[in-house]
């Protein structure tokens, strides 16, 4: 009898191989080549539609999509404290103070090469509501990119809350014509 090393041992074993190798490819199909078909699947028309898992989160905006003129009615929903103050300082040093400037009076770097930003601490944006810095953050400027994605919607309405701070710490300009 040839050993289990013998040369006559190993053809055989090619040759059952090889016969599995092609069997496989015309008549059997091995477990691994129809699993896909066997997976639970949506048929149109027949299925009931999946529920999310109970721990899906929402992705996408809660907010109806309004233009910015609409949104200035918003108001915030939580009320302007220190904590609210602080965080929104740490997200417009994140995403807002590269073009803004750290403090808010537009000199960031991104300002250097990008269409320079109004200073967000005088002049209108100080008369606007609330709700119109909200949804430049969320939506954007005519050339200002939106950070609806970047930020959600409490954390928008931090970095307004940081905003009006940052605009009540600056005194108000000269009266025209003068001091009094
Ligand atoms: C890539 C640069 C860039 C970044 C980052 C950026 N802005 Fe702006 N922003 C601009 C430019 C440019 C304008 C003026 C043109 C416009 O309105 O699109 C502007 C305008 C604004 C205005 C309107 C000012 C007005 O007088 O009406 C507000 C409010 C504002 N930005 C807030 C923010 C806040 C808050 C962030 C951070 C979430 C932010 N911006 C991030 C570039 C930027």
């Amino acid at each position: 009898m040839p050993g289990p090393e013998s040369p006559r041992a190993r053809r055989i074993g090619a040759g059952v191989a090889l016969a599995a190798l092609a069997a496989a490819g015309t008549a059997v199909a091995w477990p691994w080549s129809v699993d896909m078909v066997y997976q639970p699947v949506l048929k149109p028309g027949r299925s009931p539609a999946w529920r999310p898992p109970l721990s899906a989160v929402p992705w996408g905006d809660p907010d109806p999509p309004v233009e910015r003129e609409q949104a200035q009615g918003l108001e915030a929903p939580s009320p302007a404290d220190e904590t609210s103050i602080a965080r929104g300082g740490e997200l417009f040093q994140i995403y807002c103070s590269p073009c803004h400037g750290a403090d808010g009076a537009g000199a960031g770097p991104v300002a250097k090469v990008y269409v320079p930003p109004p200073s967000l601490l005088v002049g209108p944006n100080v008369g606007r509501p609330d709700g119109w810095i909200y949804a430049t953050i969320r939506d954007g400027g005519a050339i200002m990119p939106s950070y609806g994605m970047a930020v959600e919607p409490g954390g928008r309405w931090d970095i307004v809350h940081w905003v009006r701070a940052r605009q009540r710490e600056v005194p108000p300009p000269p009266p025209p014509g003068g001091a009094p």
